[in-house]
């Protein structure tokens, strides 16, 4: 197989178009199995819930030594693209973009992991705030409504891609059963982390218009889920992060 195009490339993979796949190479030779199997078993699991708009995961493999996961290759640009193309049009992609959360948060999986067992052990193992803060924010979440809705994880426009057949969703390494809420916290939380704060307010707004929910039920879910975020260690989110912990109440 070759590689033909780097689409791709963070801290930890480079993404590569290759004939009509779609390669994701985990660039540390070292990096664990478990961590490659977990991407692909998450991924399938979600295909297993019938979602169509994702791509079909095919193989894993090793490319010169290292963990590959191919994915059928989709073609187009992504969400985040098209709206710095066109920013006149964003109000009209966080729209769609609303659209297609509540399409995954219309269905459930028992078979993935846990959302609130996954913000637990992320909060359990920072090592940036004290007990007394960990005690706070984990008697929060275990107040916190659960459920076994479908929830992507990491819903951002870079990770919706667009073409002539559709929209379809990538990226789904994070993906849980959780509460729809703490899905569009998540969202909210990303759109900020990147200072698009008004698209994280338009979102936000036109959520719950659709959806008849309270902006107070996704904001609940902020210090829990900005907290989990912290375990990352990503030197520009923390200082953000660490205030959105601290705050008692949004409303
Ligand atoms: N099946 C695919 N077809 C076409 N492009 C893809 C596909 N999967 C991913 N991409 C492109 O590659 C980019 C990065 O992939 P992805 O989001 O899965 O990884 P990441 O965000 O870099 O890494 P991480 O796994 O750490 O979240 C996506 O934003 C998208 O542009
Ligand atoms: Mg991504």
């Amino acid at each position: 197989m070759e590689l033909k195009r780097l689409i791709a490339e963070s801290e930890k993979v480079q993404v590569y178009e290759a004939d009509d796949k779609c390669v994701k190479i985990f660039k540390d030779a070292d990096e664990p199995k478990s961590v490659v199997l977990y991407e692909a078993l998450t991924h399938a699991r979600v295909e297993e819930t019938g979602f169509a708009r994702i791509p079909p995961f095919e193989e894993i493999t090793r490319i010169d030594g290292k963990w590959a996961i191919i994915y059928q290759h989709i073609s187009g640009k992504t969400m985040d693209e098209l709206i710095r193309e066109k920013p006149a049009n964003k109000e009209a992609y966080l729209e769609k973009m609303v659209d297609l959360q509540i399409e995954i948060n219309s269905l459930c999986s028992i078979k993935l992991s846990r959302l609130k067992d996954y913000i637990k052990r992320s909060i359990d193992g920072l090592d940036i705030i004290d007990d007394v803060k960990k005690y706070e924010l984990l008697t929060r979440l275990s107040a916190m409504p659960d459920s076994n809705t479908l929830c992507h994880g990491d819903f951002s426009p870079d990770n919706i891609i667009v073409n002539t057949d559709g929209v379809f969703i990538v990226d789904w390494l994070k993906a849980k059963q959780g509460n729809a809420c703490a899905d569009v916290a998540k969202t909210y939380i990303n759109f900020c982390l990147k200072h698009r704060t008004e698209s994280a307010e338009k979102y936000l707004k036109i959520y719950c218009e659709k959806t008849n929910c309270s902006k107070r039920a996704v904001y609940d879910w902020i210090p829990i889920i900005a907290a989990a975020q912290l375990k990352f260690k990503k030197p520009d989110e923390r200082e953000v992060l660490l205030t959105w912990i601290d705050v008692a109440d949004y409303r």
